[in-house]
């Protein structure tokens, strides 16, 4: 007896022709892009960071300040996902988000105290990579940086819980109500999980893309024994 096709079971998500089909001849960075002159960058990747970030801003690139933090998971699985960066200090070798120590990445920060960090900016065909050890900051550095987050940020981070499973919105609207009422008797309530870290860059790669694919790239590489106060770098050109 012929199969009836309604009743074969389908694989779940997109059909991956049709996604083949919107990936064809659409290659990235079409389009004309900034010029990178590596001869003449700084000799740590902080000003050139700084550089880059004023650049993105001015040119409109949307969320520049976004990164994507990859960390390592208990499974020995990597995991990823996007961020605010905080700071850079001034020579680029520490690299400063903050988060709930309490959340997935937290844990597995606690787990595998190193990381990487990837930004991308379409708009200009930049991307910068940062890998290396990550340290949390002590519990009154975290504790100050919540203190100046704006009342609906902190609100966010005191309802908590994240990435565990939601029953329904409607359960975190009331926990968001809760948080509400909190911080209208307590204004300086604080969040005991947040914290500040940071990655401590031991390579810094900065990679400018280019439409007819003489991509040019210059990673910075920590040679000093790791003093934060006292950074030294080499730099090298990588083939694209
Ligand atoms: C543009 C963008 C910015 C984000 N910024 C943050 C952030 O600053 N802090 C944060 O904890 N999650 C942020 N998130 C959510 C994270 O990507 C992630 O969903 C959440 O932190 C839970 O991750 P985890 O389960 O790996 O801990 C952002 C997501 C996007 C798309």
């Amino acid at each position: 007896m012929a199969s009836d096709p309604a009743n074969t079971p389908r694989p779940a998500g997109p059909d991956p022709s049709a996604v083949a089909a919107l990936l064809a001849g659409r290659p990235p960075m079409a389009r004309p892009l900034p010029f990178f002159e590596p001869e003449g960058a700084p000799d740590a990747p902080g000003p050139l960071f700084a550089d880059w970030l004023a650049g993105a801003f001015a040119a409109g690139v949307l969320d520049p300040q976004v990164v994507t933090l990859s960390t390592i998971g208990a499974d020995g699985l990597p995991d990823a996902r996007a961020l605010v960066l905080r700071d850079v200090d001034a020579d680029g070798g520490g690299w400063i988000f903050a988060i709930d120590a309490d959340s997935p990445k937290g844990r597995q920060l606690a787990g595998h105290p190193v990381a990487a960090m990837t930004l991308y900016w379409p708009l200009q065909g930049r991307q910068v990579r940062v890998r290396g050890a990550v340290e949390a900051a002590p519990r009154e550095v975290s504790a100050a940086e919540f203190a100046t987050r704006s009342p609906g940020a902190r609100a966010a981070v005191l309802v908590g819980r994240q990435s565990e499973p939601l029953a329904s919105l409607a359960d975190y609207d009331l926990a968001a109500d809760r948080v509400g009422r909190l911080l209208d008797l307590d204004p300086a309530a604080t969040a005991p999980t947040h914290t500040v870290y940071t990655l401590r860059a031991r390579e810094v790669e900065f990679w400018q893309g280019d439409q007819s694919r003489r991509h040019v790239r210059l990673r910075y590489t920590r040679t000093d024994a790791g003093d934060p106060a006292e950074t030294r770098w080499e730099r090298t050109l990588l083939w694209p």
